[in-house]
C-alpha cells in the first residue's frame, strides 16, 4: 500500500488512489459499457487498501456517483470519496463551466444524495467560471463549508495566483491539475503544494507518450522491476512530491491491480533521474 497524505491536514488516505471518470460510457457519457465489471472495479478498491476514489457529478452526468453509491454504499470507515461540480453537460465530449452560486449550492445538494452521505469530504470546483466573478464563487464555497456541507475543499485546472485568491475565502486542501511524466505544465503548482502541504491530484497520470513505445525507457524498467509500464509511470509520479495523489482510473479489475504495483516499486535515484529527464524532453517536443 502507498504512504499515507492527509487531507486538509486531517483525513490521512494512501496516496495511490482511483479516477472514477471512466466507469461511464463513451465520451462520460451514460452508463458503462459493461456495468457488472465497473462494480467489480469499485468493490475491489477496499480490499486492495484504496481509500481515496475521486469523481465528479459531471461524469456520466451522475451516473459514477451514483454507481459508487451502488457498488460501496454503505462505506467502509476508511474510505474517502471527493466529488466535484461547476462543469454541464449538454452531450458527449462535451463540457461547459456554470459557476453561479445557486448552481454550486444545488449540485453539491444533489451530490450529498446521490452519494448518500451528509458530508462531503472533499468537494472540488471543477473549474473556475470565467463567466462569474471568482469571488461570488469562493464566496458560496466558503459558505457550504461553513454549514458543514462540505469538510474540505479542493480547485481544478488552477495556477498558483489563482489558488492564493481562493486561499482568501477557504483553506484550499486539494489542486487537481494534468501532470504526468510528459506533462510538466504544472511543475510550479506543484512545488506551490508541495511548500503549502496541499495535496496535489494529477490528473491523466498514466500518460507516458513516446517513453512507453517498445525500446523506450518505461519498457525497460517494467522488466527490471516486474511490474508494468503503467505501474512504473505512476511510481515516477508518487516519487516526484510526497504531496501527490495520483487517481488513475480503469473501467477492469486487471488493470486495476497492475496499477496498484506502483505502490510496492521504489525507483533507484538513477532511474527516477532517467524517467525525469526523459518525461520532460518528451513534454518540450509538445
Ligand atoms: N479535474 C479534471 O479536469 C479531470 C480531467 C480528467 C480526468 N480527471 C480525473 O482523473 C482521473 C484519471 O484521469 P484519466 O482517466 O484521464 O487518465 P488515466 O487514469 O491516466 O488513464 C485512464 C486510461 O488508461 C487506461 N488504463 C488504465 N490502466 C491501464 C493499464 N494498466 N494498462 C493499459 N491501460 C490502462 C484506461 O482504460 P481501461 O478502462 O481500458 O483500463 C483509460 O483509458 C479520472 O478518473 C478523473 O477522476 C479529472
Amino acid at each position: 500500500m502507498s504512504e499515507t497524505f492527509r487531507i486538509g491536514g486531517e483525513i490521512p488516505i494512501h496516496r495511490l488512489g482511483f479516477g472514477a471518470m471512466r466507469l461511464t460510457g463513451e465520451g462520460i457519457w451514460g452508463p458503462p459499457r459493461d456495468e457488472a465489471e465497473a462494480i467489480r472495479v469499485l468493490q475491489r478498491l477496499p480490499e486492495l487498501g484504496v481509500d481515496f476514489i475521486d469523481t465528479a457529478d459531471s461524469y456520466g452526468p451522475h451516473v459514477s456517483e451514483a454507481l459508487i453509491a451502488k457498488a460501496l454504499h454503505p462505506y467502509p470507515g476508511q474510505l474517502v470519496i471527493a466529488t466535484k461540480a461547476g462543469l454541464t453537460r449538454a452531450g458527449p465530449n462535451q463540457w461547459a463551466p456554470n459557476g453561479r452560486p445557486e448552481y454550486l449550492r444545488e449540485a453539491v445538494h444533489a451530490s450529498l444524495r446521490r452519494l448518500k452521505q451528509d458530508q462531503l469530504q472533499l468537494w472540488q470546483l471543477h473549474r473556475i467560471d470565467g463567466a462569474v466573478p471568482r469571488d461570488e464563487q469562493f464566496g458560496a464555497i466558503a459558505a457550504m463549508k461553513q454549514e458543514g456541507l462540505i469538510a474540505h475543499v479542493g480547485l481544478s485546472e488552477v495556477s498558483v495566483e489563482e489558488i492564493q485568491a481562493a486561499q482568501r475565502h477557504f483553506p484550499v486542501a486539494s489542486v487537481q491539475n494534468l501532470y504526468n511524466l510528459v506533462n510538466r505544465r504544472s511543475e510550479a503548482v506543484l512545488d506551490h503544494c508541495a511548500k503549502e502541504r496541499i495535496a496535489f491530484i494529477p490528473w491523466y497520470p498514466l500518460a507516458a507518450g513516446a517513453l512507453s513505445r517498445s525500446g523506450g525507457v518505461l519498457p525497460r524498467l517494467a522488466a527490471k522491476y516486474g511490474v508494468t509500464t503503467s505501474a512504473i509511470a505512476l511510481a515516477w509520479v508518487l516519487q516526484r512530491s510526497d504531496v501527490m495523489v495520483p487517481i488513475p482510473g480503469t473501467s477492469r479489475v486487471k488493470h486495476l491491480e497492475e496499477n496498484l504495483a506502483a505502490a510496492k516499486v521504489t525507483l533507484s535515484a538513477d532511474d527516477f533521474a532517467t524517467l525525469d529527464a526523459e518525461g520532460r524532453a518528451e513534454h518540450a517536443k509538445g
